[in-house]
């Protein structure tokens, strides 16, 4: 794989899980990382960890649904850098309800970190990539933005939004030397799934996915590495489903393993 040395990479929810991983991975291969979280804390505390390991991260509180606070922060990381080579817009939040008991509060928080801030970074990042003709933007959808479960109406309204922006954007940017992908992926064993996971319902849905096991964070790194560097330089408006095959038959009704014929 391509490396990513030099390149400015800004990452969205990397205080933890998945955009943690992301963050380390790309500093490893070379990146200077530009981590941003709405949890100061933490996110100081492993950007400090990634630095004392010899790697160039920096943090920036970033809430990704406060158009004023990514302004103040892309504009912090042009000053100082000249150019943001590549985009993560990783944060997400899910909070449960079917179609029934999806409140006006419920939907608006989804929308605007997930939906909301993946259309604010893309905007107010792009526009330097057009000045510097070159870029790579990866936004992180999930599997539930491609089949249905009852559940989390909100989120995957949102992870379905995700997946055609991105493509909209693929196709205006493209022109200018920018690359747009999505990830789609399954499940990921980070806080994200924690009360599923206390309830059990992990270890049921793991019967489903043909690699018998959830991934691991640093696994959707890898696709995220691949998409921002120059090994994907042909690829644009993709969508890599990263779920160890749990998407690839029905994810519904059709559980019967009697072959048909
Ligand atoms: N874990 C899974 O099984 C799974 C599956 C499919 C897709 N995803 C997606 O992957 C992405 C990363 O999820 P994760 O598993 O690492 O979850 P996580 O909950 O461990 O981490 C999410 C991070 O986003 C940050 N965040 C939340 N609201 C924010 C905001 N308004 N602004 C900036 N940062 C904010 C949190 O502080 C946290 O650091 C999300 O977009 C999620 O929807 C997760």
């Amino acid at each position: 794989m391509s490396s990513l040395t030099d390149r400015v990479i800004l990452i969205t929810g990397a205080g933890r899980g998945q955009g943690l991983a992301h963050a380390e991975a790309a500093a490893a291969s070379g990146a200077i990382v530009q981590m941003t979280d709405v949890d100061g804390e933490r996110g100081e505390k492993e950007a400090n960890r990634l630095r004392t390991a010899g790697l160039d991260a920096t943090f920036h509180h970033l809430d990704v649904s406060d158009a004023q606070e990514w302004t103040t922060v892309v504009t912090d990381v042009i000053d100082r850098h000249g150019r943001i080579d590549g985009l993560v817009n990783n944060a997400g939040i899910s909070l449960g309800g079917t179609v029934l008991d999806t409140t006006p509060e419920i939907w608006n928080a989804v929308i605007g970190v997930n939906q909301v801030g993946v259309w604010l970074g893309m905007a107010t990042v792009a526009p330097h990539m057009v000045d510097a003709r070159s870029g790579a933007i990866v936004n992180i959808a999930s599997t539930l933005g491609k089949f249905a479960s009852e559940v989390s109406f909100a989120y995957q309204a949102t992870k379905g939004a995700v997946r055609m922006m991105s493509k909209s954007a693929a196709l205006a940017l493209g022109r200018h030397g920018i690359r747009v992908n999505t990830i789609l992926p399954g499940l990921v064993d980070t806080d994200f799934i924690a009360k599923q996971k206390a309830a059990g319902a992990i270890d049921q849905s793991v019967g489903r996915i043909p690699i018998g096991r959830i991934g691991e964070p640093a696994e959707i790194s890898e696709a995220v590495l691949f998409l921002l560097s120059d090994g994907a330089s042909y690829i644009s408006g993709a969508e890599l489903v990263v779920d160890g095959g749990l998407i690839a038959g029905s994810t519904g009704s059709l559980k019967s393993k009697v072959d048909p014929k």
